[in-house]
């Protein structure tokens, strides 16, 4: 993505590529509030990070209690050379990532052992770590992280770590925060936009009786429930694999009732838009050479798509699916999502596959309900849009699936009448193997 504006910050983060391709380590912490821009300058780091390794992970509300749930996330690459760290260090983390059972380890030795492992691989290749939302990771990976960031030197890894809140144990580092864009600019825009009625908002909604069988969701015509009407399905996380993991392995799948369960269940999907006239917009009030007024229309049209997903599923809770009539939250209460409920889109962490929306617009006829299309790579036009599906289930919550292997690819292949290729194809940035290595083995 264009980005606005972050001179001095995209300086500073040129500045650690740099040295860690010069064989230094640098750690820097970016902290702001929420919606500052902080996740947009590590998707930069990202971008500019060719010829270095890159570990990434985020924090997830739901998961701060899980123990070295983000670390995992974060070592996924590079769980092969754990066989590379002394025994005692080896065996921390392995019973960490639930590879192997044993007493809880020791948090020094943990820490110790990734930062053993950063400079492990780091001596193959220089490494950039980038983790985001630390303020919801737990408290276990927060803890090894911070004291490996503590303790980096000469060895050539990166890590820049984003945060709302800046952590005790992170004051040492160098801190940068990111305050907000030229917020002046952008309210005089949005009360233009609104004031000339520069965008028309459009959205569609629907409800189907539901039940899950295995890990998809079948959806019916009505309560009589015979055949289903489209099948919605899920991926489900493969974390700790031998099963020693304290908390299950999730999927969108679970909150819904199992047809078994004889539970008349349902679910909703959504699909809302605030784009439509952007184009015209830009045509008509944007001059050509105002790369900023470009993209600052572009992004209020997407933030703007975000709010009216908010209010929608708001409506959807209290009225149209109505299962919390008394809900009445306050602004920050919304984005904090203290409600009953999720609206997780395909493409996002929950289910990473975006073909998903294709099954989604059917259902609500997007296109000539709200003026929403699809594109052949199942992206959405206008751009400023948001589509998912709804759950009511009070346990249902955000996750992420994380990287799938290769038993749940053919699986899910065979649910979605697809070649094992078309599925790594559509997969691919989940996969947790390399789709061309298998091949050649199974050759
Ligand atoms: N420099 C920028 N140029 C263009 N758009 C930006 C810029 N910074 C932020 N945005 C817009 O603002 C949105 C929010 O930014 P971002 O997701 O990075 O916030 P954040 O600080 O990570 O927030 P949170 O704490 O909620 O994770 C982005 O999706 C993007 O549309
Ligand atoms: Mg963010």
């Amino acid at each position: 993505m264009e980005l606005i504006d972050r001179f001095s910050e995209r300086r500073v983060l040129d500045e650690v590529l740099r040295d860690v391709r010069a064989g230094q380590s640098r750690v820097v912490v970016l902290h702001g509030e929420p919606g500052v821009g902080k996740s947009v300058l590590m998707d930069y780091v990202a971008e500019r990070a060719e010829g270095c390794r890159l570990f990434r992970a985020t924090g997830v509300e739901s998961e701060m209690e899980l123990p070295y749930a983000a670390l995992h996330q974060l070592c996924v690459p590079v769980l092969n050379h754990l066989d590379r760290l002394p025994g005692p260090q080896r065996d921390a983390l392995s019973v960490a990532f639930g590879i192997r059972s044993g007493p809880t380890p020791e948090r020094f030795l943990t820490g110790l052992a990734v930062l053993t492992l950063f400079s492990e691989v780091a001596g193959d290749q220089p490494l950039v770590c980038l983790v985001d939302d630390l303020q919801w990771l737990d408290h276990a990976s927060a803890q090894a992280l911070s004291f490996v960031a503590r303790r980096l030197g000469a060895e050539p890894v990166g890590m820049v770590l984003a945060t709302r809140v800046v952590l005790a144990d992170l004051s040492s580092l160098t801190g940068m925060q990111v305050k907000g864009l030229r917020a002046a600019d952008a309210q005089a825009l949005l009360k233009r936009l609104v004031a000339e009625r520069w965008l028309t908002a459009n959205a569609v909604v629907g409800f189907w009786p539901a039940n899950a069988t295995g890990d998809d969701i079948e959806l019916y015509a009505d309560e009589a429930r015979g055949a289903p009407h489209a099948r919605l399905h899920t991926l489900r996380q493969q974390m700790g694999g031998d099963g020693k993991r304290e908390r299950a392995n999730t999927a969108l799948a679970d909150f819904v009732a199992p047809k078994e369960s004889g539970l008349a269940d349902y679910v909703g999907a959504f699909a809302v838009t605030s784009g439509i006239g952007e184009a015209d917009a830009l045509a008509r009030h944007i001059d050509k050479t105002d790369d900023y007024g470009r993209i600052m229309l572009k992004a209020l049209a997407d933030r703007l798509a975000e709010a009216f997903a908010e209010r929608m599923h708001e409506r959807v809770r209290r009225e149209l699916w109505g299962y919390a009539p008394g809900e009445r939250l306050s602004a920050e209460e919304l984005i904090a999502e203290s409600y009953q409920g999720i609206r997780p889109a395909p493409g996002y962490p929950a289910q990473p596959d975006h073909t998903e929306k294709g099954t989604i617009f059917k259902l609500l006829d997007a296109e000539a309900a709200a003026g929403i299309a699809l594109t052949e790579s199942f992206a959405m036009w206008p751009g400023a849009a948001v589509s998912g599906l709804y759950f009511s289930h009070p346990d249902s919550h955000y996750f992420g699936v994380g990287k799938v292997e290769r038993d749940q690819v053919e699986d899910y292949a065979a649910r979605k009448g697809w070649s094992v290729e078309e599925a790594e194809r559509w997969l691919g940035p989940v996969l947790n193997y390399d789709p061309k290595l298998a091949q050649s083995v199974a050759a």
